[in-house]
């Protein structure tokens, strides 16, 4: 059968689909099959199609009125999509037809009827920072060279997951688009959420509440920007993690293994190149994680040299030292990374905002790369040798053993 066929009996089945599920239903309920916010291609709007049909992304070729309707790519495209999936393209920054997303997940030349798609990045939009450096997900992939790497999500999703596809969409590792929801228009309700766990492609993740960061009695928000009395991800008083997924699952879904990567060097010199570093969050792992912490919260017990005697030595502030201190808190990786992409250099995804500070920049371009020393301090006094820039030499993920300004036995992150 010519995938021109195929691709009909496709779309065939795929409209009988619709009409089963069009009154009600996960689709209906998700942000592109809703009828208020759905999915609305400006083609085939005109052609009289509602607000959330199947058909503003899944077309036949050259199926409408005898014409194909923009974006016109030529030949039909893996499971019936208006455009392929992914070009393939290794190195950033993308360009809006090197993914079918993001001809309507971007401001300028989107094929939506509304135009462009608001989206920014997690430090605005759970953050609470007021500058947004990107306002849509096109955008927040291009913001610098650190961003999640879409040719290398798909080579090690399809070599990982069942229902990832040789020709699936990068973007479909971590959301399901026929279930994703708006979680930025109810920050407060992860019932809302936008993501799909790799390892449960078929559900929605935090939607249910033995799937949040309440799951860890130890975890605790850090603050909305610029306050200290209200929390991520709402700007609330609530602060125990029950309104957010548990993004560490999530995440560790892909991350609990080395995953390769054509972009970035590891941090950890025992990780093989062209890989990064398994993330190891158990008690048996990173501090950050579940294993416990060495010293005092105001790091009285702390040996580690202080370059400024002014500052306790090594505390850890606001508001995680606060009563009842916890023995041992579990961070989220949200807590310090964005998803998609950074405004930081080099930076491995890291946020822009820390528990509600801005982090400085230290140098060109633009004062994009990241000042290290800042960003620890957003958490804590401490400050010592390799500063202010040399401070991942030694703390990463899984670094163990690193001396200061003595030798050390242990984890160091
Ligand atoms: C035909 C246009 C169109 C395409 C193609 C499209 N989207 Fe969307 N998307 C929308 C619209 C419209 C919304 C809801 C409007 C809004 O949220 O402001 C939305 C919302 C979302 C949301 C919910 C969060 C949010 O922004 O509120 C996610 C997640 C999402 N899209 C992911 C994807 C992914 C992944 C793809 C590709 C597999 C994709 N979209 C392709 C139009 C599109
Ligand atoms: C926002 C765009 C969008 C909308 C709207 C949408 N889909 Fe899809 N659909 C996709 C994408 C992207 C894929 C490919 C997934 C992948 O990359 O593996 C897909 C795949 C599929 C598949 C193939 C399943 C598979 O992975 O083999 C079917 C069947 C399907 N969609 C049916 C529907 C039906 C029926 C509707 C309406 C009720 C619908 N889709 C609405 C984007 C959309
Ligand atoms: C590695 C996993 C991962 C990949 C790959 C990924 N996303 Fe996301 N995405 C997330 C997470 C986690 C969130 C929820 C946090 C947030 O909203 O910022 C999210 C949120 C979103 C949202 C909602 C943002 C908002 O305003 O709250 C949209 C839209 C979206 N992603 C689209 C995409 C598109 C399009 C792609 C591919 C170009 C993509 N994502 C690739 C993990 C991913
Ligand atoms: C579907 C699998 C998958 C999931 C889920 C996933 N990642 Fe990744 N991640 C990858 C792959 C593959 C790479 C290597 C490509 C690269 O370096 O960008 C990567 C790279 C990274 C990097 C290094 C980026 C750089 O600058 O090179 C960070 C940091 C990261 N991920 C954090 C996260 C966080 C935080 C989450 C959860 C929100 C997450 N990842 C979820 C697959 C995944
Ligand atoms: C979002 C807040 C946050 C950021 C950012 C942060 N930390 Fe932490 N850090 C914590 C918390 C909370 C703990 C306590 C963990 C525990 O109780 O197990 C901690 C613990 C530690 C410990 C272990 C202390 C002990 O008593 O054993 C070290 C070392 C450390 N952090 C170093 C760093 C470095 C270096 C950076 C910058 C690269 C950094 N942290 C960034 C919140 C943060
Ligand atoms: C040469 C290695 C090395 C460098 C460089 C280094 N540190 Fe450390 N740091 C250590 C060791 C060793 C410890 C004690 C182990 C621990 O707390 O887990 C430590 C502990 C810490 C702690 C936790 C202290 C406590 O009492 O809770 C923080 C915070 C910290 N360092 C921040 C920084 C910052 C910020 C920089 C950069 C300005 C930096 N470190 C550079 C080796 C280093
Ligand atoms: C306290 C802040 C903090 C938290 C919480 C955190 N990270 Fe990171 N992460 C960093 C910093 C700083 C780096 C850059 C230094 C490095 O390479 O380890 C980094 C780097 C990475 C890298 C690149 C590792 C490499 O080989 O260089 C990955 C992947 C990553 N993080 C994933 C995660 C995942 C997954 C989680 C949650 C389970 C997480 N991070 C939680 C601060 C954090």
């Amino acid at each position: 059968m010519s995938a021109w066929r195929s691709a009909l009996l496709f779309v065939v089945t795929l409209f009988l689909g619709l009409a089963c599920v069009a009154t009600a239903g996960p689709y209906t309920d998700s942000a592109h099959g809703n009828s208020a916010t759905g999915v609305s291609r400006t083609d085939m709007a005109a052609q009289g199609y509602v607000k959330g049909n199947c058909a503003h992304c899944h077309e036949m070729h050259a199926s409408i009125n005898g014409q194909e309707p923009a974006p016109a790519s030529g030949s039909p495209s893996p499971a019936a999509l208006f455009a392929d999936n992914f070009s393939g393209v290794t190195v950033g920054p993308y360009i809006q037809s090197d993914n079918f997303c993001f001809y309507c997940h971007t401001s300028f030349g989107a094929v939506q009827v509304e135009g462009a798609i608001t989206n920014e990045p997690y430090s605005n939009t759970f953050g609470g920072y007021n500058i947004a450096e990107a306002s849509d997900i096109l955008g927040t992939f291009n913001l610098s060279n650190s961003y999640h790497n879409l040719y290398d999500v798909q080579r090690f999703a399809k070599n990982k997951f069942s229902f990832f596809k040789d020709s699936s969409n990068p973007c479909v590792a971590c959301h399901n688009p026929h279930l994703a929801k708006r979680n930025k228009e109810h920050p407060a309700d992860p019932t809302f959420t936008a993501i799909s766990r790799p390892t449960d492609h078929e559900n929605l993740w935090g939607d249910d509440v033995n799937e949040r960061m309440s799951n860890y009695i130890s975890y605790r928000s850090p603050y909305s920007f610029g306050s200290t009395s209200f929390y991520e991800p709402d700007g609330s008083t609530s602060s125990d993690g029950s309104l957010v997924p548990d993004y560490n699952a999530f995440c560790l879904d892909c991350h609990r293994e080395q995953v390769p990567t054509t972009q970035s060097v590891s941090r950890n010199p025992e990780t093989p190149a062209g890989f990064l570093t398994a993330i190891n969050w158990s008690g048996a792992g990173d501090i950050h994680g579940a294993r416990a912490r060495y010293f005092q919260v105001d790091g009285s017990d702390s040996p580690v040299f202080r370059t400024n005697p002014d500052l306790p030595p090594g505390s850890i502030i606001a508001p995680y030292d606060q009563i009842p201190v916890q023995g041992n808190y579990v961070l989220s990786c949200l807590d310090c990374h964005e998803p998609h992409g950074s405004y930081f250099t080099s930076s491995y995804l890291l946020r822009r905002v820390v528990n509600g500070g801005v982090v400085g920049g230290s140098g060109p371009p633009s004062g994009q790369v990241i000042h290290q020393q800042d960003f620890c301090q957003k958490c804590h006094t401490d400050n010592h040798c390799g500063g202010p820039n040399g401070c991942f030499t030694c703390h990463y993920h899984g670094s163990r053993d690193k001396g200061c300004a003595g030798p050390w036995d242990g984890a160091t992150f």
